[in-house]
This record gives C-alpha cells, sequence and structure tokens, in this order.
C-alpha cells in the first residue's frame, strides 16, 4: 500500500505527557504549552484529563487548563473522560473531542480504570450517547494492544474485539496503544491489518510510547498498513501512572523529522515544536528526550554562537 501523503498528528504531550509528573505542574505552564501547540498548529491536542483527581492528581487542574489556553480556529482540544461525571466536566470546559479510554487487557483495564472490559463498555454507553446528544467527537483508545504490564502476552483477537465495542458505541476515531512500547514492526502490521477488517483505516490511530525504542519503526509499519494518524508527545514527555515503567510517548519532534524527511504534510511547524519541547523540559526540569528536538537546538545554539 502506498504510504500516505499528509498524517494527522495529535499532540498528546499536555495530557499524556504530564499525567505522570511526581511535581503538580502549575496551571499557568500546562496553559503556556498547550497555547505554544497551538501556535505550532497542531490540527488535535489532548489538552487535559476529567479524571478522579485521588487517581491522577496531576491533571486535577483539567477545568482551569481548558479555560486559560487560547484556541486555534478550527483546532480539537481533547479530553479525557472515564464515566459521565468526567464528561459533565469536559462539556462544561468545551472540549471538542472526548475520549473514552479501555484496554484490550482484563488486568491493565482493572489497574487503569478499576472495572472489567465488559463493565468499562457499559460505563462508556452512556457518556458516548451523551456526546452525540451535545455534538462531540468521541474517540475510544484501546490500551494495551501490543502487550500488557500485567498480563503479558495480548491476543489480537482481544483488540479487535474492544474495537468492535468501541465502534458500536459510535466511536469517530479509535486508538490503538502500546501503552508500555513493547510492540515491534511485524505484530504492529498485522494488528492493523485485523483491525481495519472492522473499522475504517481513516479513522484508526497509533498511539505508541517508545519505552523500547521501537515507535518510530512502529509508525513507519503502521504508515505502511495506510494508518493516517498518529500521537505523539513533545519532548517525549510522559508515561502512564498505572503502567509502571513505561516512558513517554514517541517525541513529537522525531515524528515530524520522519513525516518531513518522507514529504509526508503534517501542517505542523517543527521548529516551534522544538522550542515548546525546549520550554517545558526547562520548566519542570526533565531532560528533553527527543534526539530531533535535542539536534535541532544543538544546532539552532553552533549556528548562533558562530554569528
Ligand atoms: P473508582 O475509585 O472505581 O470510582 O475510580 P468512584 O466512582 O468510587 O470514584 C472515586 C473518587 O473519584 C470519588 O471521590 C469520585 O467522586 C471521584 P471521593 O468520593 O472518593 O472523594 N471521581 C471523579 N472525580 C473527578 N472526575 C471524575 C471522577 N470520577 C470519579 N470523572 C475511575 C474509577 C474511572 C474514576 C478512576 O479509576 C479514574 O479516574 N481512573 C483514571 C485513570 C487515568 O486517568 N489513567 C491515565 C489515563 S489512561 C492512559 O494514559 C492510557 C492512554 O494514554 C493510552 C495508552 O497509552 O494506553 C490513553
Ligand atoms: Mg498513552
Amino acid at each position: 500500500m502506498p504510504l500516505p501523503t499528509a498524517v494527522k498528528i495529535v499532540e498528546v504531550g499536555p495530557r499524556d505527557g504530564l499525567q505522570n509528573e511526581k511535581e503538580f505542574v502549575p496551571t499557568a505552564t500546562k496553559i503556556e504549552l498547550v497555547n505554544r501547540l497551538s501556535a505550532a498548529g497542531f490540527p488535535n491536542i489532548e489538552a487535559a484529563s476529567f479524571v478522579s483527581p485521588r487517581w491522577v492528581p496531576q491533571m486535577a487542574d483539567g477545568a482551569d487548563v481548558m479555560a486559560g489556553i487560547e484556541r486555534r480556529a478550527g483546532a480539537i482540544y481533547s479530553v479525557l473522560t472515564p464515566n459521565l461525571r468526567g464528561f459533565e466536566g469536559a462539556l462544561a470546559a468545551r472540549a471538542d473531542e472526548i475520549v473514552i479510554f479501555g484496554a484490550a487487557s482484563e488486568a491493565f483495564s482493572q489497574k487503569n480504570i478499576n472495572c472489567s472490559i465488559a463493565e468499562s463498555i457499559e460505563r462508556f454507553a452512556p457518556v458516548a450517547q451523551a456526546a452525540k446528544e451535545h455534538g462531540l467527537r468521541i474517540r475510544g483508545s484501546v490500551s494495551c494492544s501490543l502487550g500488557c504490564p500485567y498480563q503479558g502476552e495480548v491476543s489480537v483477537g482481544s483488540v479487535v474485539d474492544v474495537v468492535e465495542r468501541f465502534a458500536a458505541l459510535g466511536c469517530d476515531e479509535i486508538d490503538i496503544a502500546d501503552t508500555i512500547g513493547v510492540g515491534t514492526a511485524r505484530r504492529v502490521r498485522d494488528v492493523f491489518e485485523a483491525v481495519t477488517k472492522v473499522f475504517p483505516r481513516e479513522r484508526l490511530s497509533g498511539h505508541f510510547h517508545d519505552t523500547y525504542g521501537q515507535a518510530l519503526a512502529n509508525i513507519y509499519a503502521a504508515l505502511e498498513e495506510g494508518i493516517a494518524i498518529f500521537h505523539a508527545s513533545v519532548a517525549g514527555l510522559g508515561g502512564c501512572p498505572y503502567a509502571k515503567g513505561a516512558t513517554g510517548n514517541v517525541a513529537t519532534e522525531d515524528v515530524l523529522y520522519l513525516m518531513n524527511g518522507l514529504g509526508i504534510h503534517t501542517g505542523v511547524d517543527l521548529n516551534q515544536v522544538v522550542a515548546a519541547g525546549d520550554f517545558i523540559s526547562n520548566a519542570i526540569g526533565r531532560q528533553n528526550v527527543s534526539r530531533a528536538g535535542k539536534a535541532l537546538l544543538a544546532k539552532t545554539r553552533a549556528e548562533a554562537a558562530c554569528a
């Protein structure tokens, strides 16, 4: 299959990237990060979560973040909503898209949202219905699609099963998420080959964490399957609080560098993302793990020193 000529990059740094930070990141810093990312041209930013603050304290200020950001016309601002209470928060915050998040692994579902896969679908049904009634987009995220930190192997069949259930709830988009970054390219192709039989290819996305350094290879494998939506986190920030040891998503700067090299249109300005990655890494005192981001920063600084 020819590679797509354009892809949508969903920037998840403000949510997936920051949710696992131990020190509370000030709301103003979160707002500035989203604003910088909006200015860089992302068509979709995952800006906050409306989850239990007891479960994820870092995301407790979602309403304030959503109230404080400047929204770029046409961009989609998404938030995570595990239940109706979260949905009400999302609606009040004028989110464009809600994300219901389940798992292809029973063990992870219990650890992350405290219920079985079947119970999670029952809980998501009224959330999805309410979103439809209010004209909000719905995205479904399938954690552990390529492996689980608790149960290990996850069958392709279990991923297909959850994708079918999310499709039945009316999801506009469905994420195949490698929560702990264990997947490799062959398996990625197998999973996408299977799920594209039950959900439209153009509405499936790849959400790859980079724990084992496979994310860019996995993105390329997904591109070869015709997938054209990818999630990435600026400066490679992040990890899931309920997947110990898992590192952040693939760094956005690295994905943009790859897409630019392949001549695949993203509409996002790499230099502005590099600057945003430098900003947030400094603001929270965390090492920038984007290889392309660090290389481009070093190049700019070297050029400035010579000038
Ligand atoms: P629970 O403890 O079973 O439910 O949690 P509960 O109804 O008993 O609620 C517990 C407390 O939270 C109560 O407060 C509720 O009122 C409150 P208390 O009475 O104890 O003071 N509460 C809420 N507060 C604010 N907003 C809400 C909300 N709901 C309940 N929406 C629950 C069940 C689902 C709520 C909990 O497990 C939860 O919030 N989990 C979220 C976990 C999470 O955010 N994980 C990270 C995001 S997923 C991810 O990173 C993966 C992804 O990136 C893809 C991938 O990489 O795999 C998307
Ligand atoms: Mg994630």
